[in-house]
Formats: C-alpha cells, sequence, structure tokens
C-alpha cells in the first residue's frame, strides 16, 4: 500500500491562524526547521491510481491541488478520490468533506454514530446523494472499501473504538463528565491490504493508552498516532489556552504515561506522529523534545511525505 500524508496538522494547523505563539510565529517566517503543515489526512492507494482518504481536513482542496496523484485523470469532471473513511466526526476531520461537492461519485465510510451526525446536518447534502454512497462501519470488522459503485479498491479496514471524546461541537455539558461520548465517536483505523501482504494503524486521536490497544500494536509494520502535544498542559502552560490534552481527548507525547513510552516495547517498525498541535515543540525540527522523539524511533509526519507498506 501507498500512503501519503495530506496534512500533519491538529485542529487549526500550522501554524494556526490566531496563534501567535512562537512555534507558529517561527512557521510563517519560512524556517526551514519550522515547516507549515495543513489538517490531519492521509490517502492510501492499493494500486496507485484508486485512493481512498482518511479523514476529509478543511485544508483538503489545498491538499488535492499539492498532491499530483490526486488530481483528475480523464474526462472533463473525474476524481481518483474513490473513497473517504472518516475517524471521528471533528471538525478537522469532516469539514473537508464540503470540498468534495460538485456531483462526484465516491463512498463515505463511518461509524453508524457519526454518519448519524452527518445526516443530521444538512449542509452535507452538497454531496450528491445520488452518487455518494454512505456505508456504516461496523466495529471489529474487515470491510473492503469500495468505491460507490461497490468495486473494491483492495484496501480493507477493521474499525476498533479507542479511549476518546465525542466532537467539540457536539459535547453536552448536561451528559457528564465525557459530555456524552459514546465508543463510535473516536475509533481507530486497521488498515489491511487485501492481497494479505501487509497493514497499518491510522489513529490520530487517542486519550489513552490501555492494554488491549497497546497489545493490538504490538509488531506492527507502521502506525500513524496522535502526536497532538508534547505535555498535557502545554496549551495552559505556554498561554494559549485553558484545556488540557486529557480535556480535548488527547493523550501525549512526552512523560511516564506518555505515547513514547506506551509504545516503546512493542515491537512496531515504523512510528508516526500525527494531528500534531501548532504548539507542540516537535514540529520544530532543532528542538530538543524533536531531538527525544526521533532518538525514541518516532518520526514526526509532514505534508507530503510518502510511505510504502
Ligand atoms: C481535536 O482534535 O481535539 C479537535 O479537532 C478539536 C477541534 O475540533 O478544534
Ligand atoms: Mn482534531
Amino acid at each position: 500500500m501507498q500512503v501519503r500524508v495530506l496534512g500533519a496538522a491538529a485542529g487549526g494547523g500550522y501554524p494556526q491562524w490566531n496563534c501567535n505563539h512562537p512555534n507558529s510565529r517561527r512557521a510563517r517566517t519560512g524556517d526551514p526547521a519550522a515547516r507549515p503543515r495543513t489538517q490531519s489526512s492521509v490517502a492510501v492507494s492499493a494500486d496507485g491510481e484508486r485512493w481512498i482518504l482518511f479523514n476529509a481536513s478543511p485544508d483538503l482542496r489545498q491538499q488535492i491541488n499539492d498532491n499530483d496523484v490526486l488530481h483528475p485523470r480523464t474526462g472533463l469532471r473525474d476524481s481518483p478520490i474513490k473513497a473517504v473513511a472518516l475517524t471521528n466526526a471533528d471538525v478537522d476531520h469532516v469539514a473537508g468533506l464540503l470540498n468534495l461537492r460538485e456531483s462526484q461519485a465516491f463512498a463515505l465510510y463511518g461509524t453508524g454514530r457519526v454518519l448519524e451526525v452527518l445526516a443530521a446536518n444538512s449542509i452535507f447534502n452538497v454531496l450528491n446523494p445520488e452518487l455518494v454512497v454512505r456505508r456504516a462501519l461496523q466495529l471489529e470488522t474487515v470491510v473492503a472499501l469500495c468505491d460507490a459503485a461497490g468495486r473494491t479498491l483492495g484496501v480493507s479496514v477493521r474499525a476498533f473504538a479507542v479511549p476518546g471524546k465525542v466532537a467539540l461541537w457536539l459535547e453536552d455539558a448536561r451528559k457528564g463528565p465525557n459530555f456524552g461520548s459514546v465508543a463510535e465517536d473516536t475509533i481507530a483505523l486497521e488498515v489491511l491490504d487485501d492481497a494479505g501482504a501487509t497493514r497499518f494503524f491510522y489513529i490520530p486521536g487517542c486519550a489513552q493508552m490501555p492494554a488491549d490497544l497497546q497489545a493490538r500494536l504490538r509488531g506492527a509494520p507502521l502506525v500513524f498516532f496522535d502526536g497532538t502535544l508534547w505535555v498535557d498542559d502545554e496549551m495552559i502552560r505556554d498561554g494559549v489556552g485553558v484545556k488540557t490534552g486529557k480535556r480535548m481527548g488527547h493523550m501525549s507525547v512526552s512523560g511516564a504515561d506518555g505515547t513514547i513510552a506506551a509504545l516503546a516495547d512493542l515491537d512496531i517498525a515504523r512510528k508516526v506522529f500525527i494531528h500534531i498541535n501548532t504548539t507542540n515543540p516537535i514540529l520544530i525540527e532543532d528542538s530538543p523534545e524533536r531531538v527525544a522523539a526521533e532518538a525514541s524511533g518516532w518520526q514526526v509526519a509532514y505534508d507530503g511525505m510518502m510511505l510504502e507498506v
């Protein structure tokens, strides 16, 4: 499978539009050690021709323009994007669907819960229902991804719930400390090549690392994982926000209960941080945190990064 990182930043992108944190300022100066990034999404293909997007970021129009494999090829209206699979209903993962209007056929996959919130929001009717087929992913079930006409694309996914939180725009404080979140609000995708040769995990949002998730990831050839924050109180400490990572549904990269430690001994061949917040020092190539992440065997995703698995 070919994997192309379309966007590596968290919601808001890097630099975020209203952020004047030193990290964001450095990206605006054109510093090559602080490369800007669009909001998180990857494209996957088994044949190099037909592509599946994992999440549709608000920056999708730019991402398509920046990646020639996603350009129209034949006829007057065409797209190699044959399917989109969603891991949650966060703005940074669904708003890009609005870019995919203009009567182009593709298949849209998400959990029943995520498809339900899209169906309840009539702006998504711009995806012509005669052409865009919405299909529910059942948890713990391998689904062969297909185009709108039902032709298999050579890639299957097994969706499974990970610790997380309902999308910010759906939070309901009356429903208790987790705002009414249910298992289908935040999923990970185990992505399987239909030839049976390989697989990888796509997990751009995850709030904790329970033992059963560690067990699933053990021995994987490739894992993309939530790299939102370096430390849980990063936004508070740096004076740019009031929320911790835990409050936002993200475990942090560093520390005894962080991602680097949690995935250290799992024999994972390639580990890549994605969904990286504008404040995270791993975005800066010469920062001690970036050096530490790389020394621990992690890569920091960037827009245009290409991987083969
Ligand atoms: C998140 O990942 O926490 C969300 O994308 C936040 C947001 O919706 O801005
Ligand atoms: Mn997000």
